[in-house]
């Protein structure tokens, strides 16, 4: 029996536990032995939840019992999450964490923790939802110097923008649908300032430097300034408005920034939307590539953490990942950013 261990208890650690209760078998099967959840650690209760009692409120219960092979990070935030992956990592248990805010801060020293005591830090749902991007970048594309990725990075404005667009639906009123749907950061402000697309920026870039790219260098432009007045204007001339993020990584530097665009109809990002995200990668040997899919979201995030799980358990310490100096990759000056 393969055991695991959820830390938070909201949209996304009930999507970890309905995937891997839904997909238990197939799990199973794939690492060999059945699978189990054995804690999910919350201040809460939740009396008739198929996770009631599984529920403990206390990390050391997590923390001391050897069973547990992974634990799964979903609390948000960098405070409890850090000191409790911290201690994970360091207790020899492999972590699977959706927290982009705990990946953009403490990123290389969490992975250099890991690799040191021959664990996983596993963070594919940090970027993107559901779309594998970490991991192709840190396999299949490792062979490549990258030199571009762009796109959309976060569903929740997007998912606004897209029926502003469409439906020239009022920007609070789609900010609270977007909450209720569970695209949106506890703190919205995170999303619709464009911190959010920002950190996944960071540690996209950091995947393809091996350096710390840090999130607070980047420019950094949200959408609270769009209104449906400016989408209608877009549509007038064929185009619609998106939020990109943008890491251009060539012989002289790396830039990034993330703010508004206007897009062309004839442009592919011109389609992306609702709460889907898009990601162009461009190497120097492959080309073009493009992800594309389910961006934010209970079920979608909880794929990408499941799979990192099964991962970590078939490959303890052995599975690729990412490693990136401490050290802060100098950026290059958003004034040279063409937009
Ligand atoms: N709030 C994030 C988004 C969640 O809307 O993209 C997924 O990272």
């Amino acid at each position: 029996m393969k055991k695991i261990a959820v830390m938070g208890y909201g949209t996304v650690g009930q999507g970890v536990v309905e995937v891997v209760l839904k997909n238990k078998d197939l799990i199973s099967e794939r690492i060999g032995e059945e699978i189990q959840i054995k804690y999910v650690l919350d201040l809460r209760e939740f009396p008739g939840d198929p996770a009631e009692h599984m529920i403990v409120h206390d990390f050391d219960t997590i923390l001391n019992d050897e069973e547990i092979e992974v634990v799964v990070e979903t609390i948000g935030g960098t405070n409890a999450a850090y000191q409790f992956v911290k201690s994970c990592l360091l207790a020899g248990k492999s972590v699977a964490t959706s927290n982009k805010a705990l990946v953009a801060e403490y990123g290389a020293e969490l992975l250099q923790l890991a690799k040191d005591k021959n664990v996983n830090f596993l963070f594919e749902a940090s970027v993107g939802g559901g779309i594998p991007i970490i991991r192709p970048l840190n396999t299949s594309l490792t062979g490549d110097h990258i030199d571009e990725i762009s796109g959309i990075l976060n569903g929740t404005t997007n998912y606004m923008m897209t029926k502003m667009f469409y439906e020239g639906a009022d920007y609070n009123e789609v900010l609270k649908k977007a909450q209720d749907k569970g695209f949106a950061e506890l703190n919205p402000e995170a999303d619709v300032e464009g911190h959010d697309a920002c950190r996944k920026i960071a540690i996209l870039s950091s995947v393809i430097t091996n350096k710390t790219v840090d999130f607070n260098d980047i420019y950094c432009e949200g959408i609270t300034g769009i209104t449906t007045e400016d989408m209608k204007y877009a549509k007038e001339m064929e185009m619609t408005i998106k939020l990109l993020a943008i890491s251009k990584n060539d012989e002289t530097g790396l830039e990034a920034m993330v703010a508004p665009f206007l897009i062309d109809e004839n442009h592919p990002l011109y389609n992306v939307n609702g709460v889907f995200n898009s990601v162009f990668v461009h190497g120097n040997a492959l080309g073009d590539g493009m992800f594309y899919g389910s961006g934010a979201g209970k079920l979608p995030t909880a794929s990408a953490v499941v799979g990192d799980v099964v991962d970590a358990l078939r490959n303890k310490g052995k599975t690729i990942m990412p490693v990136w100096d401490v050290n802060k990759l100098a950026l290059k000056k958003h004034e040279d950013t063409k937009r």
